[in-house]
């Protein structure tokens, strides 16, 4: 409500200022207080005595003319002058249990479907091929998986593109090695495969020949050569095979049918430079084939170029990202293009996007998003790493997340048993690493640390799917079900009031969540939930109510509450459990 009250004071500012009440150069900070004493409404606000004085006027006398000037709004019933100058407001009860009563009886909680529901493309996850996931794929994953399904519970039409490394220097590598030692790729799995790549990417450091016929077989690769062909098919099978069993554990929803890799683009590549040379925007340089656009300069002043087309002939990550965009603009009629990427990759982003706009890849009206963010660090602030230095596989960070949260949960429920510990366990260790990173402001590097994450305390997993625990809990002793209890809603409480405010805000912070990609907005929001919740519990009894009926609207409230923090659990990927 104070966002609201808020928002009303700033149009009657505007008011007086065209009234020329108020100078045209004031721009106050509106600061809004719960009010102590109901009778003096809900809100209070000091704005009249603080521009009294620069106004030249009597606080009273300018709190007066701020009220007459203020908008009508169904949320507020009315406004009042007190004490020296004072504004406070009365929130219209009504309206608000109206509100949370409409959203109670709707499956969707009151959140509007969008009428006209873009289409929207989200690249993420996007790992390397022929290596394993490691921690620095997990962030793209899971937070483009959470931007996702927010996108689709608002009513948007999203298409995921699993951008995968697929078609790069690494498989011509791979190539040569296998050839050396002449392995024909039979019964390989993905041991084998980690351990080629390692070793490929030793010889092809320490060797020039070893180089020059793995560069070599890049281009038998990419030109259709039957041998290598096969081979590069049965490497990428057995890495997508390790990151779809990643996914299904990590609860992320990309599918096999959502992988269009670079290799995808590959006979669009010529078309792309041919219409870069018609559109007057290639630059040869030292044999490449460049674009420079005079937006992107070094720190010397130095036009930095986009490179399509090597010396050589090949060509590069820019080129099949061109190409992608060109047919998820064209092809997939986006609205939207989302890229969940690293942060450091955000020049290649602005470069690619400025240029795709400007060769008619993707029209004007083709938003091109990168949402970047950074790196996941360990206890010393540098990028997360083994013991020995090396880089941690997501593999056995989540089995050690799963261990951790077994322990945990087995120390608060010693006589549970081994089978009912494991699936909550297992259910929190991964929720606890999901929720650490969605948590953070995304754009910002942080500490994974596992102590933290699965503390009990605070703005966490085992936090908010504890809390989920005691509103199911308190449907199980009544013997109702959550999700179908209805009717209407009274607020007598102030602390009703506080929750059923703050449930009301579920549709705004949403759009946080799918505007600007930030579903730490959302994990904020569900804590906050969970507080006043808590809060509510603590001040309201509800199965021992005073009356059936006040009991019944508390039971109904707790209803909203508890679907709203199991939604938005879900949207960001994390399933409730009824008992833990
Ligand atoms: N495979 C790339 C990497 O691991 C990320 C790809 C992101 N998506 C894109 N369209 N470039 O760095």
């Amino acid at each position: 409500m104070k966002s609201v009250v808020e928002a009303l004071l700033s149009q009657a500012i505007e008011t007086l200022k065209q009234q020329g009440v108020l100078a045209e150069d004031v721009s106050p900070r509106i600061n809004i207080q719960n009010t102590k004493d109901k009778s003096h409404g809900d809100l209070a606000c000091n704005i009249a005595m603080m521009l009294a004085k620069p106004a030249g006027m009597n606080p009273r006398a300018l709190a007066e003319q701020i009220i007459a000037s203020l908008p009508a709004d169904p949320r507020i019933n009315e406004a009042q002058i007190a004490g020296p100058g004072f504004i406070n407001f009365f929130v219209n009860d009504s309206w608000l249990e109206q509100q949370v009563s409409e959203s109670l009886a709707d499956e969707h909680l009151g959140i509007k479907r969008a009428i006209q529901g873009e289409t929207i493309v989200v690249d993420y996850s996007s790992p390397n091929l022929a290596k394993e996931m490691h921690v620095g794929h997990l962030r793209s994953s899971i937070i483009g998986d959470a931007v996702v399904k927010a996108l689709e519970f608002e009513g948007h039409t999203v298409i995921r593109q699993n951008h995968v490394g697929d078609w790069g220097t690494q498989f011509g590598m791979l190539l040569a090695y296998m050839e050396e030692q002449q392995n024909n790729g039979e019964s390989l799995d993905l041991a084998d495969l980690e351990g080629f790549y390692r070793a490929s990417k030793q010889r092809f450091d320490d060797s020039e020949d070893f180089a020059t016929r793995a560069r070599e077989l890049v281009v038998a690769l990419q030109s259709g050569d039957e041998y290598c062909n096969k081979l590069w098919a049965e490497f990428n099978s057995i890495s997508l095979e390790h990151c779809l069993a990643l996914y299904k554990r990590l609860g992320v929803s990309l599918t096999a049918k959502d992988v269009r890799g670079e290799s995808a683009y590959n006979n669009d590549l010529q078309t792309i430079v041919e219409e870069l040379t018609q559109a007057k925007l290639l630059t040869e340089s030292q044999g490449a084939q460049c674009v420079f656009l005079d937006e992107f300069k070094n720190k010397e002043g130095e036009t930095l170029p986009i490179i399509v087309q090597k010396a050589g002939g090949g060509f590069l990550y820019a080129t099949s990202d061109l190409a992608a965009i060109r047919y998820r603009a064209q092809q997939l009629n986006a609205d939207r293009v989302l890229y969940f990427v690293d942060q450091r990759q955000a020049l290649h982003f602005n470069q690619v996007f400025a240029l795709a706009h400007k060769a008619g890849f993707a029209s004007e009206q083709t938003s091109l998003e990168h949402l970047g963010f950074g790196t996941m660090n360990g206890a010393d602030g540098k990028p997360f790493k083994t013991r020995s230095g090396g880089t941690v596989k997501l593999v056995d960070l989540l089995d050690e997340a799963e261990e951790r949260a077994i322990a945990l949960v087995r120390s608060k429920n010693p006589d549970m048993s081994e089978e009912e510990l494991n699936k909550i366990g297992k259910a929190v260790g991964i929720a606890s690493v999901k929720y650490a990173d969605l948590s953070k402001d995304r754009a910002r590097d942080y500490i994974f640390n596992f102590d933290q994450m699965l503390s009990f305390e605070g703005n966490t997993a085992p936090y908010l799917m504890y809390a989920y625990t005691r509103v199911a809990s308190i449907f199980e002793k009544a013997e109702l079900d959550m999700n179908s209890i209805q009717g209407d809603i009274r607020l007598e409480h102030e602390k009703e009031k506080d929750l059923a405010n703050k449930l009301m805000q579920f549709s705004e912070v949403l759009s946080r969540v799918t505007l600007k990609g930030q579903p730490h907005a959302l994990c904020s929001y569900i804590y906050e939930v969970a507080g006043l919740f808590s809060s509510f519990y603590e001040n309201c009894p509800i199965l021992s109510a005073d009356s059936e009926e006040q009991k019944l609207s508390r039971l109904r409230l707790a209803a909203l509450a508890g679907r709203t923090i199991k939604q938005g659990l879900n949207i960001l990927g994390i399933s409730t459990l009824e008992k833990m």
